[in-house]
């Protein structure tokens, strides 16, 4: 017996990786599944939420489920994977280009504008995809720049030849700072190579509205994609935000939009008990209302390490609010903390298990991992390593998940698992797409304003101030005017 199956050892297949080739799960497009005992008062115990909490809940779930209906029209997000076939194309054919003719893509942009294209690339391609001989990578590398530590501008400036890189440049209100900066830094580097011909160099992803981006782009003749109305940056993923990076990556992304539209599908039925988005946010919102104000995101498949990021960030910006939509003061949100299994078992566990008792645990396992490797019976003779030859990693992955999941049960706190029949392109469109509407509907059971960022933008505004953005006088004296810091407190 090989250690490592002999097709999963060769090379990484990675046209099964991307959603090309359709395993039998897929090709039976086999759906997620959602696990909710843990949650539950029976399993768990007292601390646990009874059937009856939510019957009781009927008339604020009908509500919500109304609301999601009429505001629809307002959530272009939820049409997306419906509604890409022509951007689909036109991202297809610039993908195929920059597949020929670059070495490297690298995504300038920060939040909803990086987050989801790093947890899709991560997700469904192998982890060191960069490192990947470029003929079997078969197109360029990748990356995802989201940050503007000077350490990491310059790391990437040294890592890529610029005149063989193709740089997108994300930004929704085509004003953030840092992704401005950046842009500004790059064009710059590229004028001194290239006086003509930046505009081939350079993608851009934008709102429809005039903005910064759309002058550059004109100005410099870039290909641009808008990102529509209603779709917000942590709702972008599935438009030309997301599908553009996967698309370069060699990704199927119709798989992705097909696993989405099933998951929108299945999430738009009105009874909670049929509709795994709905029955997920009800059960958070109960606990959170109990005081459980921090929901854990635990994947144990390292491909969806970034998965958690993205879902940190659409789960903290959309609820985190202080006031509702009727104006009250609520302080609403819960934090997310990510975890990796079973990493975190040997970090974190304990502090869930008998720290405070203030989470809910979310676990995404994978039923088929994309490589399977057996654990060799190597010291027949020591008992005590003995049972686990013969086994697979994949044995044994699966059998600390369950084991995490009793140790919290046996602790009375509250868990539960969402199954990916595989990573895939279809099952990772599925998931975006069933987190997507979760988070709606929580914050329509919240009554909040889920779409808007007030706390994010009066940092960004303060940025603009400190910097002498013109239009930002009054928050620059605002800044000013702050209390000074006192030297008494500085050591
Ligand atoms: O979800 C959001 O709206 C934010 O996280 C934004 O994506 C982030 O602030 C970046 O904004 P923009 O895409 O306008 O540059």
């Amino acid at each position: 017996m090989y250690a490592i199956e002999k097709d999963a050892h060769a090379w990484y297949n990675l046209e099964k990786y991307r959603g090309k080739v359709w395993l039998k799960a897929m090709e039976e497009q086999k759906d997620l599944r959602f696990c909710f005992n843990h949650m539950m008062r029976e399993m768990i115990g007292p601390q646990g939420i009874a059937e009856r909490e939510i019957e009781a809940m009927a008339d604020e779930i009908g509500r919500a489920a109304r609301s999601m209906d009429v505001r629809r029209g307002e959530m272009a997000w939820r049409d997306l994977p419906y509604s890409q076939g022509e951007a689909v194309k036109e991202i297809q054919s610039v993908a195929d280009r920059a597949r020929e003719r670059f070495d490297a893509f690298v995504l300038l942009g920060i939040g909803g504008s990086a987050l989801g294209p790093l947890a899709v690339h991560t997700a469904l391609e192998p982890a060191r995809y960069n490192e990947i001989e470029a003929s079997r990578r078969g197109g360029p590398r990748v990356y995802i720049e989201d940050n503007i530590d000077p350490e990491r501008m310059k790391a990437l400036l040294d890592a890529i030849d610029i005149r063989r890189t193709l740089f997108y440049a994300v930004s929704k209100s085509g004003a953030t700072s840092e992704t401005m900066a950046q842009t500004m830094i790059v064009i710059q580097l590229l004028r001194e190579v290239f006086p003509e011909g930046i505009g081939e160099r350079v993608v851009i992803a934008t709102g429809a509205e005039k903005g910064n981006l759309n002058a550059i782009a004109k100005r410099e003749g870039c290909k641009t994609f808008v990102i529509p109305e209603g779709v917000g940056g942590r709702f972008s993923e599935l438009s030309p935000v997301g599908l553009l990076p996967a698309a370069v990556a060699g990704i199927d992304v119709r798989a992705l939009l097909n696993g989405a539209a099933r998951m929108d599908a299945r999430c738009s039925e009105p009874d909670v008990w049929k509709n795994p988005a709905y029955l997920g946010a009800v059960l958070q919102v109960l606990y959170m209302k109990k005081g459980r104000n921090i929901s854990v995101m635990m994947p144990y498949v390292d491909a969806l390490k970034y998965f958690a990021d993205w879902y940190a960030q659409l789960w903290a910006e959309s609820l985190g609010k202080r006031c509702d939509r009727d104006g009250r003061t609520v302080f609403c949100g819960q934090t997310p903390v990510k975890a990796l299994g079973v990493t975190d078992q040997h970090s974190q566990l304990q502090l869930y298990t008998e720290g405070p008792d203030d989470k809910v645990v979310t676990f995404i396992g994978a039923e088929e991992y994309r490589a399977n490797v057996y654990i060799p019976n190597a010291y027949p003779d020591i008992t005590g390593i003995s049972f686990l030859g013969g086994h697979t990693l994949k044995d044994l992955i699966h059998a600390e998940q369950f084991s995490t999941e009793y140790a919290l049960c046996k602790a009375g706190r509250p868990s539960q698992t969402v199954w990916l029949p595989e990573v895939s392109a279809d099952s990772i469109g599925q998931l975006i797409a069933y987190y997507e509407v979760q988070t709606a509907f929580a914050g329509e059971l919240l009554n909040i304003d889920a779409f808007d960022q007030p706390g994010v933008e009066e940092g960004k505004d303060a940025t603009y101030a400190m910097l002498g953005k013109p239009g930002y006088e009054e928050k620059k004296a605002e800044l000013d005017a702050r209390r000074p810091r006192q030297p008494r407190y500085i050591l």
